[in-house]
């Protein structure tokens, strides 16, 4: 177990560059059980939630090898069970994502019970129905869930509520599945529409990913090929947090600032200024902050993994900020150990809560409950004045590569250190 120990209240200095997208990746690693070719994958962040998929993939047989940091290939030619370990699931929820295309090319999936997690409970029922919908037979028991089908047959698919995963899962199935499958009020992130690129590059045959409506033409086979990780936007959106809270004069390299729109338009309104490219962000400017009133959105809204880091630079704006959270039912819990480094936030009813700014935070013992809740820790600790301890950075490490020696590089003083 390791924790990390932060001397905050300075200002951090430099540039950053954004890895790869994890909810990205972790979808095109789930795609490649779509077919016997070899995928090769480059720009993977090297972090928990990646190394925990592949050993989940590597259980079933699929070839998993980490060529050089960041390069990764995989090869589903000899899959030699559909059971996915009860040990490992409940250690990554997104191994939902590999029931669609496991299901779809070996007929058969056996799946352990996801379970909730910090952020809200996490139901699977739009799974569920949506596998039903194309023609699949599903049994639940105490052990879990049992998802059988000869052949999946396409079908018209409208999902009762939006879901990412939901969307990519059910995408994925219909890929290899007989005839037309049309999603409507499918989820739109980058994402989605960055692996059915990707997977039309490989023969399949796929309209629509980015809007809500996709339709998925089923083909018999998709071949190997090579992809490149997007960049991470919720992690480029943490850095500008970061920079904004600590009025930093950083430099965010290496991300796609079309994908964060609605984030840039918040910080412009709380009076950020900002000098934007393709690829870049330089903040110029975070001495006056005003406050906002700001709802958390599927995209292009504001997204609910942006949340926690926004809260946190809140702190210093000048007013009364309001923050509503309407995607996951528990994502206000880091909130408690805010208000005990000094922030004024009121939880006004569990999806929304106010803050009033400017407050000074002082460094105290904290804990990471979940991964962005982490790095909103990992911010507040550098804004604060002393010494902050975060417990739990496994949740940190899920999914930013390597952050500690990464922020130092921008001067923060931080370390990593082992319980004793
Ligand atoms: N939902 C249901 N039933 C389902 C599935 C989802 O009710 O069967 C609900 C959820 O409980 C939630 C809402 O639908 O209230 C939306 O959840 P969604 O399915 O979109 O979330 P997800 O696909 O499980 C992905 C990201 C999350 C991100 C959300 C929302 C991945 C691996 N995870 O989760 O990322 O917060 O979309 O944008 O892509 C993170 O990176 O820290 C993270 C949690």
């Amino acid at each position: 177990m390791e924790k990390l120990v932060i001397n905050g209240g300075k200002k951090l200095h430099g540039s950053i560059n954004v890895k790869g997208a994890k909810n990205c990746a972790l979808k095109v690693m789930a795609a490649s059980l779509l077919t016997d070719g070899v995928f090769n994958i480059k720009n993977v962040p090297e972090i928990e939630d990646v190394f925990r998929l592949q050993e989940i993939l590597k259980d079933l047989g699929c070839k998993a090898k980490r060529h050089k940091k960041g390069e990764w290939s995989f090869q589903a030619d000899n899959i030699h069970k559909i059971e996915l370990d009860k040990n490992l699931v409940p250690k990554l929820r997104s191994s939902v994502l590999l029931i669609g295309p496991l299901l779809t090319r070996f007929k058969k999936v056996k799946m352990p019970h996801p379970g909730g997690c910090a952020i809200g409970k996490r139901p699977i029922d739009i799974f569920i129905s949506g596998f039903k919908t194309l023609g699949a037979k599903v049994k639940c028991d105490e052990q879990g869930y049992i998802f059988e089908a000869k052949q999946l047959i396409g079908a018209k698919l409208a999902f009762p509520k939006i879901s990412v995963t939901g969307t990519e899962t059910m995408m994925m199935a219909a890929v290899l599945a007989k005839g037309k499958t049309t999603l409507i009020n499918s989820a739109c992130e980058p994402e989605i529409k960055a692996l059915a690129d990707f997977l039309n590059s490989l023969g399949a045959k796929i309209s629509g990913a980015g809007t809500p409506t996709i339709e998925i033409n089923g083909v018999e086979k998709i071949s190997g090929g090579s992809f490149t990780v997007i960049p991470d936007r919720i992690e480029a959106f943490s850095f500008l947090a970061l920079a904004v809270a600590t009025n930093s004069h950083l430099e965010i390299k290496k991300c796609n600032t079309e994908h964060l729109t609605i984030p840039l338009l918040v910080l412009k309104e709380m009076g950020v200024k900002m000098k934007i490219g393709n690829d870049n962000i330089k903040i110029t400017d975070a001495s006056c902050l005003t406050a906002v009133n700001v709802t958390t959105h599927e995209y292009p809204g504001f997204p609910t993994d942006c949340q926690s880091p926004l809260t946190v630079a809140l702190t210093r704006a000048k007013g009364e900020s309001y923050v509503s959270e309407t995607i996951f039912e528990d994502r206000f819990l880091y909130t408690d150990f805010l208000r005990r480094m000094g922030a004024d936030i009121q939880m006004i009813n569990q999806q929304k809560i106010s803050i009033t700014g400017p407050s000074v935070l002082t460094g105290k013992k904290v804990e990471s409950p979940d991964l962005r809740a982490g790095i909103a820790m990992v911010i507040a600790a550098l804004m604060a004045n002393g010494k902050t301890e975060i417990d739990n950075i496994y949740q940190i490490d899920r999914g930013y590569e390597n952050i500690d020696a990464r922020l130092r590089r921008l001067g923060a003083d931080i370390k990593r250190e082992k319980y004793i």
